[in-house]
């Protein structure tokens, strides 16, 4: 069995910097783009940093056609200073991380009236808010708690394109379809895993993530969402790699690293489910769609022979372990 994808995107990746970045780039090269998260050390806040960035980006690439759909860290912005990121080319979208919410976000939206006048201006320019939509509460709780966040955004603003990002929860899909200027990324692990799988045995650190995976119902509801192809749900994988001695430590860093198996898993589940016909919007019918996108032409054939998943990834002296480490995913990208 064979399906031929049209233009794969993924609409929530973190690439990093320096060495990690070129490790980890030429490793999405089988996606035609992806949205390019702006949580550095410092944040990426200005359109200049942003462009620099870009430009690293694209040599950590090499050869590898790749559209960046650049993201600045959300912070009060007048209208100047919107105009000009909306001008700067391969600017996509603000980022708003909940102050300390997660890996690098110290610097974020303490209190969201401080953001409303940005925001406002945002949703008359038509620039798109992304959002790591979790509260200060308990850890299994957050999502649900952001909801009347997210509520209040939609009804406040209704022309924002308003993006929940790496959903969890079946609330969150409630939610959804409740307005129409809201849709969502979701990640492949939360299509797969539970809390059961990150910390119902031996702790699981490469499995740890924000948010964390909730329940089997949670679970159930987002792998129904995306196989029945839900039309505002896009596929984000949130591929986010940590070397790999800050994952099997005391204090590990949350985040899930599976950019390069991201596709052949996600064909496996959809065919497993009968619903491979649904896999082209996730993974880019919706998102061209929802934001106007018209990504660079690039087809990529998936086939069911297996692929055996490395222990891990190194060059540039950086390491980093993906999920289904040491593995097989029955279905591979075919070259
Ligand atoms: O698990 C996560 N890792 N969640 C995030 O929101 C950030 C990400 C990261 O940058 O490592
Ligand atoms: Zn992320």
């Amino acid at each position: 069995m064979e399906i031929t994808l049209d233009s794969p995107l993924d609409m929530h990746l973190h690439l990093r910097d320096g060495d990690m970045l070129k490790l980890v780039a030429p490793l999405s090269g089988d996606f035609a783009g992806a949205v390019i998260m702006p949580n550095l050390v410092p944040p990426v806040t200005e359109p200049g940093g942003m462009l620099a960035y870009n430009q690293r980006i694209r040599e950590a690439m090499g050869n590898t056609p790749f559209s960046c759909y650049m993201t600045l860290f959300f912070t009060k912005q007048n209208e100047q200073q919107l105009a000009l990121a909306q001008s700067t080319p391969s600017f996509f979208a603000y980022k708003l991380y909940p102050a300390g919410i997660t890996t690098n976000s110290e610097g974020g939206v303490a209190r969201l009236a401080e953001a409303e006048n940005t925001l406002k201006l945002m949703e008359e320019m038509g620039i798109p808010l992304l959002v790591h939509g979790e509260s200060h509460g308990f850890v299994m709780d957050r999502e649900a708690e952001f909801l009347g966040v997210y509520r209040q955004l939609a009804q406040q603003f209704p022309k924002l394109r308003i993006c929940m990002e790496h959903i969890t929860t079946a609330a969150a899909l409630d939610l959804l379809d409740e307005f129409e200027n809201l849709c969502a990324t979701v990640t492949l692990q939360h299509l797969i895993i539970t809390l059961d799988d990150v910390a119902g045995g031996a702790l699981q650190p490469h499995l740890f993530c924000k948010p964390i995976a909730k329940r089997p119902g949670d679970r159930d509801a987002l792998l129904q969402a995306a196989l029945s192809g839900h039309p505002r749900l896009m596929f984000g994988s949130d591929s986010a790699p940590h070397p790999r001695c800050k994952k099997e430590a005391c204090g590990c860093a949350a985040g899930v690293f599976t950019a390069p198996l991201a596709l052949p898993k996600l064909a496996e589940i959809f065919a497993r489910h009968g619903a491979l016909c649904q896999l082209q919007s996730f993974v880019s019918g919706n998102a061209r769609r929802i934001y106007g996108l018209t990504p660079l032409a690039k087809q990529v054939t998936l086939q069911n022979t297996p692929m055996a998943v490395p222990g891990s990834y190194r060059s540039y002296g950086q390491q980093v372990v993906p999920m289904y480490a040491g593995e097989h995913i029955s279905w591979s990208i075919k070259s």
